[in-house]
């Protein structure tokens, strides 16, 4: 976890500079303190009063400064942090640094630090796939410097493909999981998230209420203690977790394929709220009104990803855990999911309307097992997290 650790951040010149700021921001809310250092071309691309203002740090820009000098030397600023970070990582600075060139104080700092180092790459797409780039990368590779992206996209430049900085929320959560400890490291869980989106046309589409919000909450808990969570979540207003490996659906069936492709996995949490049915026929074209009456619509069962999980013979988690969302006899309908789906527990919670647990803050579960069923007070759904996630340490014996 990044909480506690100083970031020394030293920003190159490239246009990627402008993310600096987000980038600032973001490792603060993970609770590090940023040190900015700009070089003479980052000063080009982004005013130093600006990651000032924002680290709420002074920034150090020149090699022989004798303040910065009185303040803390050189070598004492490479060793003083947990990490340094270079975001971006333009062109030229990976050559110096291949190089071992010195000959300012970011360069300098990096030839003199003793603390691990990790690199955002920014560049046009052709500089990216240069020989001598390449060739560079190897070279700091090899002494043992961590590369973060880069992304392919569009570039400034007008051209597209590889060579885009990391977004500032994937070289973040790049770091949290570097500094990841906890029972569950080395853990790998997946969790599925949010409602699906069953489209009818291209603007229509039926779903099932889900905020995401006890999904998002399980995620975090579980990525807190240190496991490689997979959040697999279709659409949802709550938060995605940091530190967690992100993958966006939006259908039952594009779900059903992401979480197939993920296994093996240690454990997988099963807390979408999966639409049984899709459209059977979906309409290229926005459905018109017409003096036919309204459309009449075709239903499909939708595949049911906890129950094809929970009867895996080759690849099933040790641990297969689904919810069972119930508006009427809560306990008896969700023992039949429980036999039904194959999994080892399944958690029960009343959605019905009087409750208000659906896009509520709390929520009542009861957790059934094999072995017992558990009834646990009102709690937040962050307790709710926090608790399983210590079920699941001691289920798996971490
Ligand atoms: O059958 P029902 O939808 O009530 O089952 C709820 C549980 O099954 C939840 O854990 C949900 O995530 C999971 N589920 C699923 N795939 C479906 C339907 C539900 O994984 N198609």
């Amino acid at each position: 976890m990044l909480e506690g650790k100083t970031v020394l951040l030293v920003i190159t010149g490239g246009i990627a500079a402008y993310k600096s700021i987000e980038l600032i921001r973001l490792l603060q809310t993970n609770n590090a303190i940023v040190v900015p250092v700009m070089t003479k071309s980052a000063l080009q691309f982004i005013k130093p009063l600006s990651v000032a203002a924002i680290a709420g740090s002074k920034v150090y820009t020149e090699l022989f400064d004798l303040t910065a000098e009185a303040e803390m030397g050189h070598i004492e600023l490479s060793r003083s942090a947990d990490i340094i970070l270079v975001a971006p990582a333009s062109a030229s600075f990976l050559s110096k640094m291949a190089q071992g060139g010195c000959d300012d104080l970011a360069s300098t700092l990096l030839l003199a630090t003793d603390k691990p180092v990790f690199v955002a790459p920014s560049m046009n797409v052709r500089m990216w796939h240069h020989p001598a780039t390449q060739r560079n990368l190897n070279a700091i590779n090899d002494d043992g410097i961590i590369t973060i992206g880069p992304n392919e996209g569009g570039m400034a430049c007008g051209e597209f493909g590889l060579g885009r900085m990391s977004e500032p929320s994937e070289i973040v959560a790049f770091l949290n999981s570097y500094f990841k400890q906890g029972p569950l490291l080395g853990k790998r869980i997946i969790v599925t998230s949010g409602t699906t989106h069953e489209m009818i046309d291209p603007v229509r589409y039926i779903a099932n209420r889900s905020s995401g919000e006890q999904g998002s909450a399980i995620a975090s808990a579980l990525a807190d203690l240190g496991a490689n969570v997979i959040f697999i979540t279709g659409p949802s207003t709550a938060p995605i977790p940091a530190n967690v490996e992100l993958t966006k659906v939006r259908s039952g069936r594009e779900m059903h394929k992401a979480v197939l492709a993920q296994l093996p996995a240690d454990v997988a949490i099963f807390v979408a709220a999966v639409s049984d049915w899709c459209i059977d026929h979906v309409s290229e074209q926005k459905i018109k009104k017409n003096s036919n009456g309204p459309p009449v619509l075709k239903f499909n069962e939708n595949p049911d990803i906890l129950r094809d999980v929970g009867n895996l013979k080759d690849d099933r988690p040790s641990l297969v855990i689904g919810f069972a969302a119930e508006t009427e006899d809560l306990y008896k309908n969700a023992e039949t999911k429980f036999k039904k789906k194959g999994c080892d527990w399944i958690i029960a919670n009343d959605v019905s309307a009087t409750t208000g647990y659906m896009g509520g803050d709390e929520n009542k579960i009861c957790l059934i097992s094999a072995k017992q069923t558990e009834d646990w007070p009102l709690m937040s759904k962050k307790s709710v997290a926090k608790k399983l996630a210590a079920k699941i340490c001691t289920a798996l014996e971490v």
